[in-house]
């Protein structure tokens, strides 16, 4: 295990991934669609709360501990699903996924991930959630949902906000693939990768190990990128989510709710969790950022004496940012980039930096706020006019990063 206690924030990992992965990956993470300004929202309306500090409370015995879904957790974070995690360091999706299970978190696989279902069940021991993009070939659809149930996946994450897909420039602009294409640009910038290099090499997995081989006629890479083009169902509609539990049979968590009608809807539905989020600002730009939504869904959800689950996902990078999502009524979080970083600058042990540093924050955060117990945490800790306008309040520029 690499001893990484001069990393001290999650910072410190998008530093080192920024450094370590090819450059047309790196940009895949940490860029939002067109103008990134909802991507960029996400983090800076989490800065914009304030935490009200109390003093001589006894803050011993600390837990974050809780549930979700019903199964116990260390805190209240998943790893949320990302697509081609396994090209920010060779088999990063089982990498990633041992990690959160010895942390004790849950784990989430990405219908377009690079390890597949099978080969995460094979090298972990803990069910872990599937995440699946409606495709319009019902029988591909039907073959992943009965893989995902051999594979003991305890959950079906259904994203609704992919129906379209949003544009990044620098995708485009990089020629995005799994494997990269052998372009004289991606070669001279993969020579300065040569950890990278080394560690793609020494494995097989290198492209969407749930779809080559399972979807009809795709084979290979090139008939791969026209499949995935002409699969995503734009027509996919409330009526299919009925559908789609049935066929699944199991626990159903909606991931992509941004406002309180669809909420409402989801609830209504019947799916046992619903995560508001805004896919990391890489969909609707202009959308408001998730942290600003969160509290009209919450409101709106338990007026219909709903049970379902309220997660949060979008912008989270410190464990201040789980706490304020906590006290704003969610029920637990979601991370993606925060994870990815970890990921792509030292694997498994950057994932699990990753979680012990926002485990850590969250943690000296809420004793400073004068909780002992996550679950007891509610909108009294944050200063009142910080977090009730966000949505309306005049843009927040932040500083430049480099
Ligand atoms: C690189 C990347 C790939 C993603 N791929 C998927 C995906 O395959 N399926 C999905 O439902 N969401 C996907 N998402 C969205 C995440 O599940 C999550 O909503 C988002 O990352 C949360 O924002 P954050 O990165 O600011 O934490 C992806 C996000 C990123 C950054």
């Amino acid at each position: 295990m690499k001893n990484l206690s001069k990393i001290t924030e999650i910072e410190d990992l998008r530093r080192v991934a920024q450094r370590k992965i090819p450059r047309m990956f790196y940009d895949y993470v940490d860029s939002g669609s067109w103008t990134e300004t909802t991507y960029r929202n996400n983090e800076t309306d989490f800065d914009r709360i304030k935490l009200r500090q109390r003093v001589l409370v006894n803050m011993e015995g600390r837990s974050l501990a809780t549930e979700m879904l019903g199964t116990p957790v260390k805190m209240p974070v998943a790893i949320a699903p990302t697509g081609f995690t396994g090209m920010m360091w060779a088999d990063g999706e089982i990498l990633a996924a041992q990690a959160a299970e010895k942390f004790g978190v849950p784990f989430s696989l990405s219908t377009m991930s690079i390890c597949s279902i099978e080969d995460v069940a094979e090298h972990t021991s803990q069910p872990f959630w599937f995440q699946l993009y409606m495709m319009r070939d019902m029988d591909f659809i039907a073959n992943l949902i009965r893989r995902a149930k051999e594979a003991n996946c305890s959950a079906l994450i259904l994203t609704a906000d992919l129906q379209v897909l949003g544009q990044r420039h620098k995708d485009i602009k990089n020629g995005l693939s799994a494997p990269p294409k052998p372009t004289l640009a991606n070669i001279l910038n993969l020579m300065t990768k040569p950890e990278w290099c080394m560690n793609m090499l020494g494995t097989k997995r290198r492209t969407f190990g749930n779809i080559v081989g399972h979807a009809k006629n795709v084979e290979d890479i090139s008939s791969l990128s026209a499949w995935t083009a002409e699969q995503f169902d734009p027509a996919l509609s409330w009526d299919d989510v009925a559908r789609i539990k049935d066929m699944w049979g199991g626990k159903l968590i909606i991931k992509g709710i941004m406002e309180p009608e669809d909420a409402v809807l989801a609830a209504r539905s019947g799916a046992d969790a619903l995560v508001v989020s805004n896919h990391g600002g890489r969909q609707l730009d202009g959308a408001p950022s998730s942290i600003s939504s969160l509290a009209d869904i919450v409101q709106a959800v338990r007026a219909e004496d709903s049970q379902i689950e309220i997660w949060l996902d979008s912008g989270i990078r410190s464990g201040q940012d789980v706490l304020k999502a906590m006290a704003l009524g969610a029920n637990g979080t979601m991370i993606g980039r925060a994870f990815l970083y970890g990921l792509g600058a030292y694997g498994e042990d950057g994932v699990r930096r990753a979680l012990e540093l926002i485990y850590n924050e969250c943690d000296i955060s809420m004793a400073f706020c004068g909780h002992t117990d996550i679950n007891e945490v509610r909108d009294d800790i944050l200063v009142k006019g910080t977090y009730e306008h966000l949505k309306t309040a005049l843009p927040y520029v932040a500083p430049m990063r480099w």
